[in-house]
């Protein structure tokens, strides 16, 4: 208990620094209002006069109204836009990950808590290196610390709770009522730690599911996603771009980030929530205001109206139509009997129909009532389509994107995913980057998609499971070399002996 008490020491004395900081800035306030004061007592006339000569808002700008100066360092030398956030990292698979990661790649200390001997159940899955963390787990925990703790056994509870009183932020992901059976209740958090934000992904928001477990695709589904994705011939499907977890760990990110803001103000914390299905909706919006476009008539930009097909109560799949009010699809190009990947979108954007006419050979239609106006081409968009794919077909894709951007014509060819591995530009920016492990060795993962021009981003490699663990006990929580030896032994950092048992 003494060694105990030794290691609280230095948290105290940091506290009562800031008080004494805190105090000594009130101390240098109280000076100055006198000084008004006294001026005014001094020189009453010269204080009356000088609020008339300079205005009250160019007043405080040449006074800083408390405003910092814009720092004199070089731009991406001043820091990281993060730098002092600690982040409680209580997440595992992929939602809550994503967003810590994005946190921790802006500069915030990210410590992932794992259960001893088992940690992020990603580390063994679809795993392509024997014995190796897998490439789910490393490229969705880069620039964090690991440290294992058992939350169900009591000394790792007062781990946690010491993370708690002195991070940030708690971010989790824990299927609904798991945190709260472990005792970390919002309540108890904010009683811990008033200042900290409680971050939560769940499934569902509070209604009749909000106690469902809630993976990608299910969410995908529950959001209006995979009800408008597809074929209308086909079943509903989902999309490979993991809106549902990793859509939604940037909103969450998002939500932390305000609630960081809104605390600088408040002085508190918040709970932060963002339910995967409201996460899915708020990207697939378009269909919502489909949905109620229906009422008043079809929707003449889905190719289904060119076709003649009714539409029923609720918006149909669209296949590769175009989401916006400029009609498209997706094109064939040179080599795609052999190359799946070989297509190229097309955007038929109206101010430029004229050069797509000239560059398919149909300088006709520039005048054609039939072709001419886009509400005069809407109900012949399949056959428009078929007569460009001739001219596409006749190159690749990436000879359309460069002819067509020559003409401000909007396309995309598609890109595989190998393709995007070898593409420079995304490594120049650092959006594709390769890191090397000490057990998998190198690999790709994706750097920082949000580029700040005064916060740069150095992509770390994920943490082995527990790597931390000391470094964070004795650094970051002040525990000495004997209170370790005794958390070690009280099992709180280690696997219980039957799950080391399983595991040898
Ligand atoms: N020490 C001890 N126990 C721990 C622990 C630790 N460090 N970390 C987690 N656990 C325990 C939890 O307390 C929980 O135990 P309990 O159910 O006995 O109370 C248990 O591990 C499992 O947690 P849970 O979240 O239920 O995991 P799961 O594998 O059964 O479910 C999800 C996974 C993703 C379905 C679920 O977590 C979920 O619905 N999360 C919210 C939505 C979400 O984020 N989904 C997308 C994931 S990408």
């Amino acid at each position: 208990m003494a060694s105990r008490k030794k290691s609280k020491k230095p948290v105290v004395k940091k506290a009562k620094a800031k008080k004494a900081s805190a105090k000594k800035v009130v101390a240098k306030k109280k000076p100055a209002t006198k000084k008004i004061v006294a001026k005014k007592k001094v020189a009453p006339k010269k204080v009356a006069k000088a609020p008339a000569k300079k205005p009250a808002v160019k007043r405080a700008v040449a006074k800083g109204n408390g405003l910092l100066k814009p720092s004199t360092k070089p731009w991406g030398m001043d820091g990281k836009a993060l730098d002092g956030v600690k982040i409680l990292d209580f997440t595992h698979v992929q939602s809550g990950p994503t967003c810590t990661q994005l946190l921790a790649y802006m500069g915030a200390d990210c410590i992932k808590v794992e259960r001893p001997g088992v940690g992020d159940i990603t580390r063994t899955q679809l795993r392509d290196v024997k014995g190796a963390d897998s490439l789910y787990f490393t490229m969705l925990n880069a620039n964090k610390r690991s440290i294992t703790i058992d939350s169900k056994n009591p000394k790792g509870m007062e781990i946690l709770e010491r993370l708690v009183k002195i991070c940030d932020v708690l971010v989790e992901n824990f299927a609904p009522g798991a945190l709260d059976r472990m005792g970390l209740t919002w309540e108890r958090v904010h009683q811990l730690n008033p200042r900290i934000i409680m971050a939560s992904v769940k499934g569902f928001g509070p209604g009749p599911y909000e106690e469902c477990k809630v993976y990608e695709n299910i969410a995908q589904c529950a959001g209006g996603s995979a009800s408008t994705t597809g074929f209308r011939e086909g079943p509903p499907l989902v999309t490979g771009a993991q809106i549902g977890d990793s859509g939604t760990g940037l909103h969450l990110a998002l939500g932390i980030v305000s609630a960081l803001y809104q605390r600088n103000r408040t002085g508190r914390g918040q709970r932060v929530l963002c339910a995967m299905q409201d996460g899915v909706l708020n990207l697939a919006r378009v269909k919502l205001r489909d949905q109620q476009r229906l009422k008043h008539g079809p929707l003449t930009e889905y190719s289904q109206y060119g076709e003649g097909i009714p539409f029923g109560q609720a918006v149909p799949r669209a296949g590769n139509d175009s989401g916006g009010g400029q009609p498209a699809w997706l094109l064939k190009c040179k080599g795609w009997e052999t190359d799946p990947d070989a297509y190229i979108y097309f955007i038929t954007q109206a101010p430029v129909w004229a050069e797509i006419c000239d560059l398919i050979g149909k300088p006709e239609w520039k005048t054609d009532p039939d072709f001419a106006t886009p509400p005069a081409r809407l109900p012949r968009l399949k056959f428009i389509f078929g007569v460009i794919e001739e001219w596409t077909m006749t190159k690749t894709k990436f000879e359309v994107m460069d002819i067509c951007n020559q003409h401000d014509i909007p396309v995309g060819p598609i890109l595989s995913m190998k393709e995007i591995a070898e593409e420079q530009s995304l490594r120049a920016t650092g959006t594709v980057v390769e890191v090397d492990h000490p057990t998998r060795g190198k690999y790709l993962t994706v750097g920082n998609p949000i580029k700040l021009s005064d916060s740069p981003c150095e992509v770390k490699r994920s943490p082995l499971l527990g790597e931390h663990t000391e470094e964070i006990l004795t650094k970051v929580l002040g525990y000495s070399d004997k209170e370790v030896v005794e958390i070690k032994t009280s099992g709180a950092i280690t696997p219980p002996e039957k799950a080391r048992v399983e595991a040898a």
